[in-house]
Protein backbone atom coordinates (compact mmCIF):
# COMPACT_ATOMS: atom_id res chain seq x y z
CA UNK A 1 0.00 0.00 0.00
CA UNK A 2 1.51 3.24 -0.96
CA UNK A 3 2.44 5.17 2.27
CA UNK A 4 0.91 8.27 2.10
CA UNK A 5 -2.07 7.08 1.88
CA UNK A 6 -1.57 4.55 4.69
CA UNK A 7 -0.42 7.41 7.06
CA UNK A 8 -2.81 9.09 6.34
CA UNK A 9 -5.48 6.31 7.73
CA UNK A 10 -3.84 5.12 10.16
CA UNK A 11 -3.12 8.61 11.54
CA UNK A 12 -7.31 9.37 11.03
CA UNK A 13 -7.97 6.04 12.74
CA UNK A 14 -5.95 6.30 15.73
CA UNK A 15 -7.07 9.78 16.53
CA UNK A 16 -10.76 8.75 16.47
CA UNK A 17 -9.75 5.72 18.66
CA UNK A 18 -8.01 7.56 20.62
CA UNK A 19 -10.10 10.55 21.90
CA UNK A 20 -13.48 9.01 20.88
CA UNK A 21 -13.80 5.38 22.35
CA UNK A 22 -16.72 6.14 24.58
CA UNK A 23 -18.36 7.38 21.54
CA UNK A 24 -17.67 3.98 18.93
CA UNK A 25 -17.62 0.20 18.81
CA UNK A 26 -14.17 -0.47 16.42
CA UNK A 27 -14.66 -4.03 14.68
CA UNK A 28 -13.11 -5.89 12.26
CA UNK A 29 -10.03 -4.05 11.16
CA UNK A 30 -8.88 -1.61 14.00
CA UNK A 31 -6.73 0.92 11.49
CA UNK A 32 -9.12 1.57 8.75
CA UNK A 33 -8.37 4.40 5.66
CA UNK A 34 -11.80 6.44 5.21
CA UNK A 35 -12.00 5.05 1.95
CA UNK A 36 -11.80 1.59 3.06
CA UNK A 37 -14.34 2.21 5.59
CA UNK A 38 -17.11 2.85 3.16
CA UNK A 39 -17.23 -0.32 2.17
CA UNK A 40 -16.83 -2.12 5.84
CA UNK A 41 -20.07 -3.30 7.39
CA UNK A 42 -22.13 -0.62 9.09
CA UNK A 43 -24.11 -1.58 12.66
CA UNK A 44 -26.55 0.95 13.45
CA UNK A 45 -27.42 1.92 17.04
CA UNK A 46 -31.52 0.51 17.89
CA UNK A 47 -32.19 3.65 19.89
CA UNK A 48 -30.16 6.94 18.26
CA UNK A 49 -30.49 5.56 14.85
CA UNK A 50 -26.61 6.98 14.81
CA UNK A 51 -23.75 4.58 13.41
CA UNK A 52 -21.62 2.58 15.54
CA UNK A 53 -18.70 0.44 14.34
CA UNK A 54 -15.93 1.49 11.95
CA UNK A 55 -18.67 3.78 10.18
CA UNK A 56 -18.87 5.57 13.24
CA UNK A 57 -14.89 5.54 14.22
CA UNK A 58 -13.98 6.99 10.91
CA UNK A 59 -17.07 8.86 9.80
CA UNK A 60 -17.24 10.69 13.33
CA UNK A 61 -15.18 13.19 11.78
CA UNK A 62 -17.62 14.35 9.03
CA UNK A 63 -20.99 16.10 8.78
CA UNK A 64 -23.99 15.44 11.24
CA UNK A 65 -21.97 12.95 13.28
CA UNK A 66 -19.16 15.15 13.14
CA UNK A 67 -21.63 17.81 15.20
CA UNK A 68 -23.24 15.04 17.22
CA UNK A 69 -19.74 13.67 18.41
CA UNK A 70 -17.70 16.84 19.08
CA UNK A 71 -16.42 17.01 22.35
CA UNK A 72 -15.10 20.66 22.58
CA UNK A 73 -16.22 24.24 21.64
CA UNK A 74 -13.39 25.38 19.43
CA UNK A 75 -13.21 26.51 15.96
CA UNK A 76 -14.75 24.22 13.77
CA UNK A 77 -12.79 24.45 10.57
CA UNK A 78 -15.42 22.91 7.17
CA UNK A 79 -14.20 19.50 5.47
CA UNK A 80 -16.34 19.05 2.85
CA UNK A 81 -14.21 20.92 0.07
CA UNK A 82 -10.63 21.32 1.29
CA UNK A 83 -10.83 17.54 2.62
CA UNK A 84 -13.65 15.88 0.92
CA UNK A 85 -13.36 17.20 -2.83
CA UNK A 86 -9.21 17.25 -2.57
CA UNK A 87 -7.27 15.40 -4.70
CA UNK A 88 -4.62 16.22 -2.88
CA UNK A 89 -1.50 13.12 -3.46
CA UNK A 90 -3.50 11.78 -5.91
CA UNK A 91 -2.33 10.21 -9.23
CA UNK A 92 -4.48 10.40 -12.13
CA UNK A 93 -4.66 9.06 -15.86
CA UNK A 94 -6.63 10.83 -18.69
CA UNK A 95 -7.09 9.36 -21.85
CA UNK A 96 -7.58 11.86 -25.17
CA UNK A 97 -6.05 14.60 -23.33
CA UNK A 98 -4.44 16.35 -25.52
CA UNK A 99 -6.82 18.74 -26.11
CA UNK A 100 -10.96 19.39 -25.26
CA UNK A 101 -12.80 17.64 -22.49
CA UNK A 102 -9.95 15.28 -21.86
CA UNK A 103 -7.47 18.19 -21.05
CA UNK A 104 -10.07 20.12 -19.45
CA UNK A 105 -11.10 17.84 -16.67
CA UNK A 106 -7.06 16.94 -16.43
CA UNK A 107 -6.90 20.27 -15.39
CA UNK A 108 -9.45 19.85 -13.30
CA UNK A 109 -8.42 17.04 -11.25
CA UNK A 110 -4.58 19.05 -10.70
CA UNK A 111 -6.54 22.26 -9.31
CA UNK A 112 -8.20 19.69 -7.33
CA UNK A 113 -4.79 18.95 -5.96
CA UNK A 114 -3.60 16.09 -7.95
CA UNK A 115 -0.10 15.44 -7.48
CA UNK A 116 0.46 14.18 -11.33
CA UNK A 117 -1.74 13.82 -14.01
CA UNK A 118 -0.73 11.64 -16.90
CA UNK A 119 -2.30 12.83 -20.39
CA UNK A 120 -2.46 10.25 -22.76
CA UNK A 121 -3.35 10.95 -26.72
CA UNK A 122 -2.20 9.76 -30.47
CA UNK A 123 -0.19 12.33 -31.56
CA UNK A 124 3.99 12.00 -31.13
CA UNK A 125 4.07 15.33 -28.89
CA UNK A 126 1.87 17.28 -27.62
CA UNK A 127 -0.06 19.98 -29.24
CA UNK A 128 -0.77 24.20 -28.60
CA UNK A 129 -3.52 23.23 -26.16
CA UNK A 130 -1.87 20.71 -24.10
CA UNK A 131 1.79 22.97 -23.64
CA UNK A 132 -0.18 25.65 -23.03
CA UNK A 133 -2.45 24.34 -20.42
CA UNK A 134 1.06 22.85 -18.88
CA UNK A 135 2.63 26.45 -18.70
CA UNK A 136 -0.39 27.21 -16.71
CA UNK A 137 -0.19 24.42 -14.47
CA UNK A 138 3.47 25.64 -13.85
CA UNK A 139 2.91 28.68 -12.53
CA UNK A 140 0.06 27.71 -10.42
CA UNK A 141 0.18 27.16 -6.60
CA UNK A 142 0.61 23.41 -5.33
CA UNK A 143 2.74 20.97 -6.05
CA UNK A 144 0.93 19.32 -9.21
CA UNK A 145 1.85 18.89 -12.59
CA UNK A 146 0.65 17.41 -15.51
CA UNK A 147 2.44 14.92 -18.51
CA UNK A 148 2.21 14.20 -21.61
CA UNK A 149 2.13 10.27 -22.85
CA UNK A 150 1.42 9.20 -26.54
CA UNK A 151 -0.37 5.96 -27.19
CA UNK A 152 -3.29 4.67 -29.06
CA UNK A 153 -5.57 3.51 -26.74
CA UNK A 154 -6.92 0.69 -29.15
CA UNK A 155 -3.45 -0.55 -28.28
CA UNK A 156 -3.79 -2.73 -25.19
CA UNK A 157 -0.09 -3.20 -24.68
CA UNK A 158 0.99 0.06 -24.49
CA UNK A 159 -1.57 1.03 -22.37
CA UNK A 160 -1.04 -1.56 -19.78
CA UNK A 161 2.87 -0.05 -19.94
CA UNK A 162 1.77 3.22 -19.61
CA UNK A 163 -0.01 2.26 -16.55
CA UNK A 164 2.69 0.26 -14.83
CA UNK A 165 5.42 2.84 -15.87
CA UNK A 166 2.99 5.53 -14.21
CA UNK A 167 2.73 3.20 -11.23
CA UNK A 168 6.49 2.29 -11.07
CA UNK A 169 7.02 6.04 -10.86
CA UNK A 170 4.58 7.17 -8.36
CA UNK A 171 4.00 4.32 -6.18
CA UNK A 172 -0.11 4.58 -6.53
CA UNK A 173 -2.70 5.31 -9.22
CA UNK A 174 -6.28 7.15 -8.00
CA UNK A 175 -7.69 8.30 -10.59
CA UNK A 176 -8.73 7.51 -14.50
CA UNK A 177 -10.76 9.44 -16.95
CA UNK A 178 -11.12 7.57 -20.74
CA UNK A 179 -12.38 10.37 -22.61
CA UNK A 180 -10.09 9.43 -25.80
CA UNK A 181 -13.46 9.20 -28.37
CA UNK A 182 -14.39 10.06 -32.02
CA UNK A 183 -17.65 10.71 -33.96
CA UNK A 184 -17.95 10.51 -37.60
CA UNK A 185 -19.73 12.16 -40.30
CA UNK A 186 -23.59 11.46 -40.58
CA UNK A 187 -24.02 7.84 -42.57
CA UNK A 188 -27.06 6.07 -43.65
CA UNK A 189 -27.49 2.93 -40.97
CA UNK A 190 -28.72 0.62 -43.98
CA UNK A 191 -25.51 1.09 -45.95
CA UNK A 192 -23.02 2.29 -42.80
CA UNK A 193 -19.67 1.33 -43.93
CA UNK A 194 -18.20 -2.10 -41.89
CA UNK A 195 -14.75 -0.30 -41.35
CA UNK A 196 -15.97 2.92 -40.07
CA UNK A 197 -18.20 1.25 -37.71
CA UNK A 198 -15.45 -0.83 -36.16
CA UNK A 199 -13.18 1.99 -35.95
CA UNK A 200 -15.27 3.53 -33.92
CA UNK A 201 -16.11 0.71 -31.88
CA UNK A 202 -12.45 0.09 -31.40
CA UNK A 203 -11.86 3.62 -30.55
CA UNK A 204 -14.77 4.44 -28.18
CA UNK A 205 -15.33 0.91 -26.66
CA UNK A 206 -12.51 -1.15 -26.84
CA UNK A 207 -10.12 1.89 -26.48
CA UNK A 208 -11.87 2.95 -23.39
CA UNK A 209 -11.75 -0.45 -21.89
CA UNK A 210 -8.14 -0.96 -22.58
CA UNK A 211 -7.76 2.99 -20.57
CA UNK A 212 -9.47 1.32 -17.60
CA UNK A 213 -7.63 -2.01 -17.22
CA UNK A 214 -4.01 0.14 -17.29
CA UNK A 215 -5.42 2.53 -14.68
CA UNK A 216 -7.44 -0.60 -12.61
CA UNK A 217 -4.70 -3.07 -12.56
CA UNK A 218 -2.39 -0.14 -10.60
CA UNK A 219 -5.56 0.60 -8.45
CA UNK A 220 -5.63 -2.93 -7.35
CA UNK A 221 -1.80 -3.05 -7.17
CA UNK A 222 -1.25 -0.47 -4.88
CA UNK A 223 -4.63 -1.58 -2.97
CA UNK A 224 -5.86 2.07 -2.41
CA UNK A 225 -8.99 1.71 -4.05
CA UNK A 226 -9.96 3.81 -7.43
CA UNK A 227 -12.03 5.93 -8.92
CA UNK A 228 -12.59 5.13 -13.12
CA UNK A 229 -14.86 7.60 -14.95
CA UNK A 230 -15.58 6.47 -18.40
CA UNK A 231 -16.65 9.42 -20.88
CA UNK A 232 -19.69 8.26 -22.27
CA UNK A 233 -22.23 10.74 -23.49
CA UNK A 234 -25.99 11.38 -23.49
CA UNK A 235 -26.11 9.41 -27.14
CA UNK A 236 -25.43 6.52 -25.44
CA UNK A 237 -29.07 6.85 -23.52
CA UNK A 238 -30.72 8.90 -26.58
CA UNK A 239 -30.60 9.12 -30.04
CA UNK A 240 -29.59 12.72 -31.41
CA UNK A 241 -32.32 14.30 -33.63
CA UNK A 242 -31.29 14.39 -36.73
CA UNK A 243 -27.95 13.03 -36.37
CA UNK A 244 -27.09 9.45 -38.00
CA UNK A 245 -24.41 8.18 -36.08
CA UNK A 246 -25.05 4.56 -35.30
CA UNK A 247 -21.82 3.92 -34.02
CA UNK A 248 -21.17 6.75 -32.23
CA UNK A 249 -24.53 5.82 -30.46
CA UNK A 250 -23.96 2.43 -30.33
CA UNK A 251 -20.06 2.88 -28.52
CA UNK A 252 -21.22 5.26 -25.96
CA UNK A 253 -24.18 2.83 -24.78
CA UNK A 254 -21.58 -0.04 -24.80
CA UNK A 255 -19.37 2.32 -22.59
CA UNK A 256 -22.16 3.12 -19.60
CA UNK A 257 -23.04 -0.58 -19.82
CA UNK A 258 -19.18 -1.39 -19.24
CA UNK A 259 -18.95 1.45 -16.03
CA UNK A 260 -21.96 -0.66 -14.63
CA UNK A 261 -20.03 -4.27 -14.86
CA UNK A 262 -16.72 -2.93 -14.00
CA UNK A 263 -18.42 -1.06 -10.88
CA UNK A 264 -19.90 -4.31 -9.77
CA UNK A 265 -16.94 -6.27 -10.70
CA UNK A 266 -14.12 -4.18 -9.01
CA UNK A 267 -16.42 -2.74 -6.21
CA UNK A 268 -14.86 -5.53 -3.55
CA UNK A 269 -11.41 -4.00 -4.34
CA UNK A 270 -12.89 -0.47 -3.47
CA UNK A 271 -12.35 0.64 -7.05
CA UNK A 272 -15.29 2.67 -8.12
CA UNK A 273 -16.45 3.24 -11.85
CA UNK A 274 -19.13 5.37 -13.08
CA UNK A 275 -19.73 6.77 -17.09
CA UNK A 276 -19.83 10.40 -17.07
CA UNK A 277 -22.50 11.41 -20.24
CA UNK A 278 -22.14 15.11 -21.32
CA UNK A 279 -24.63 16.59 -23.52
CA UNK A 280 -23.30 19.04 -26.41
CA UNK A 281 -20.57 20.86 -25.71
CA UNK A 282 -18.55 22.69 -28.08
CA UNK A 283 -14.94 21.22 -29.07
CA UNK A 284 -12.86 20.17 -31.81
CA UNK A 285 -15.22 16.60 -32.52
CA UNK A 286 -18.63 18.57 -32.50
CA UNK A 287 -16.52 21.84 -34.22
CA UNK A 288 -16.90 19.69 -37.67
CA UNK A 289 -20.27 19.72 -37.78
CA UNK A 290 -21.18 23.10 -35.96
CA UNK A 291 -18.62 25.05 -37.84
CA UNK A 292 -19.60 23.70 -41.64
CA UNK A 293 -23.56 23.21 -41.09
CA UNK A 294 -25.20 27.16 -40.64
CA UNK A 295 -28.44 26.79 -38.14
CA UNK A 296 -27.10 23.68 -36.45
CA UNK A 297 -25.77 26.06 -33.04
CA UNK A 298 -29.25 26.94 -32.66
CA UNK A 299 -31.01 23.69 -33.83
CA UNK A 300 -28.77 21.50 -30.61
CA UNK A 301 -29.31 24.65 -29.12
CA UNK A 302 -32.97 24.82 -28.73
CA UNK A 303 -33.36 21.36 -28.18
CA UNK A 304 -32.50 21.73 -24.33
CA UNK A 305 -33.86 23.66 -21.86
CA UNK A 306 -31.17 26.14 -21.08
CA UNK A 307 -31.51 27.00 -24.73
CA UNK A 308 -27.68 26.54 -25.37
CA UNK A 309 -24.85 24.58 -25.83
CA UNK A 310 -22.52 23.16 -23.01
CA UNK A 311 -19.10 24.81 -21.89
CA UNK A 312 -16.04 22.18 -21.43
CA UNK A 313 -15.51 24.04 -17.87
CA UNK A 314 -19.26 22.75 -16.74
CA UNK A 315 -17.26 19.23 -16.76
CA UNK A 316 -14.86 20.28 -13.62
CA UNK A 317 -16.89 20.13 -10.66
CA UNK A 318 -18.64 16.72 -11.62
CA UNK A 319 -15.13 14.73 -12.59
CA UNK A 320 -13.46 16.24 -9.46
CA UNK A 321 -16.50 14.87 -6.99
CA UNK A 322 -16.35 11.68 -9.16
CA UNK A 323 -12.49 11.21 -8.72
CA UNK A 324 -12.61 12.81 -4.86
CA UNK A 325 -14.74 10.62 -1.71
CA UNK A 326 -16.74 12.77 -1.93
CA UNK A 327 -18.19 9.85 -4.03
CA UNK A 328 -17.47 7.04 -2.37
CA UNK A 329 -20.85 5.49 -2.54
CA UNK A 330 -21.19 6.06 -6.23
CA UNK A 331 -20.41 3.22 -8.91
CA UNK A 332 -21.65 1.97 -11.70
CA UNK A 333 -23.63 5.00 -11.89
CA UNK A 334 -24.53 7.23 -15.36
CA UNK A 335 -24.25 10.79 -14.34
CA UNK A 336 -25.78 12.98 -17.27
CA UNK A 337 -24.76 16.69 -17.52
CA UNK A 338 -26.48 17.98 -20.23
CA UNK A 339 -28.46 20.89 -19.74
CA UNK A 340 -31.64 19.35 -19.46
CA UNK A 341 -31.51 17.76 -22.95
CA UNK A 342 -32.73 14.37 -21.36
CA UNK A 343 -34.95 15.77 -19.39
CA UNK A 344 -37.76 17.04 -22.40
N1 LIG B 1 -18.01 17.46 -27.22
C1 LIG B 1 -19.19 16.92 -26.94
O1 LIG B 1 -20.26 17.52 -27.17
C2 LIG B 1 -19.24 15.57 -26.27
C3 LIG B 1 -20.47 15.16 -25.76
C4 LIG B 1 -20.55 13.91 -25.17
C5 LIG B 1 -19.44 13.10 -25.08
N2 LIG B 1 -18.24 13.53 -25.59
C6 LIG B 1 -17.12 12.63 -25.46
O2 LIG B 1 -16.08 13.29 -24.78
C7 LIG B 1 -14.83 12.73 -25.17
C8 LIG B 1 -13.89 13.86 -25.55
O3 LIG B 1 -14.44 14.50 -26.70
P1 LIG B 1 -14.08 15.98 -27.14
O4 LIG B 1 -15.35 16.64 -27.45
O5 LIG B 1 -13.15 16.60 -26.18
O6 LIG B 1 -13.37 15.67 -28.53
P2 LIG B 1 -11.88 15.96 -29.06
O7 LIG B 1 -11.89 15.43 -30.46
O8 LIG B 1 -11.53 17.37 -28.84
O9 LIG B 1 -10.98 15.06 -28.09
C9 LIG B 1 -10.88 13.68 -28.27
C10 LIG B 1 -9.43 13.31 -28.12
O10 LIG B 1 -9.32 11.88 -28.22
C11 LIG B 1 -8.14 11.61 -28.93
N3 LIG B 1 -8.16 10.28 -29.55
C12 LIG B 1 -8.93 9.86 -30.58
N4 LIG B 1 -8.62 8.61 -30.91
C13 LIG B 1 -7.63 8.21 -30.07
C14 LIG B 1 -6.89 7.03 -29.91
N5 LIG B 1 -7.09 5.97 -30.71
N6 LIG B 1 -5.95 6.96 -28.94
C15 LIG B 1 -5.74 8.03 -28.13
N7 LIG B 1 -6.41 9.19 -28.22
C16 LIG B 1 -7.34 9.28 -29.20
C17 LIG B 1 -8.09 12.70 -30.01
O11 LIG B 1 -6.79 12.81 -30.56
C18 LIG B 1 -8.56 13.90 -29.22
O12 LIG B 1 -7.47 14.63 -28.67
C19 LIG B 1 -15.13 11.76 -26.31
O13 LIG B 1 -15.18 10.45 -25.79
C20 LIG B 1 -16.49 12.20 -26.79
O14 LIG B 1 -17.21 11.16 -27.39
C21 LIG B 1 -18.13 14.74 -26.19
Amino acid sequence: MSSAFARRGICVASFLVGIRRSHCTVVGRAVVSPSQACYTQTRFSSSSGHPRGPYAAVHAEKGVAAALNATSLSVVKPILLEQEFSLTDRVALVSGANRGLGLEMALALVEAGARAVYCNDLSETPGGEFKAVKQYVDRMEGKGRIEYISADVRDQDAMWRIGETIGDREGRMDVCVAAAGVLKPDHDCLDYPAETFREVIDINVNGVFFTAQAAGRQMARFGNGGSIILIASMSGSITNIGQRWVSYNTSKSAVIQMARSLGCELAPQRIRVNSLSPGYIYTKLTGLFLDSQPGLLEKWSSQNPTGRLGRPDELRGVVTWLASDASTYCTGSDIIVDGGHRAW
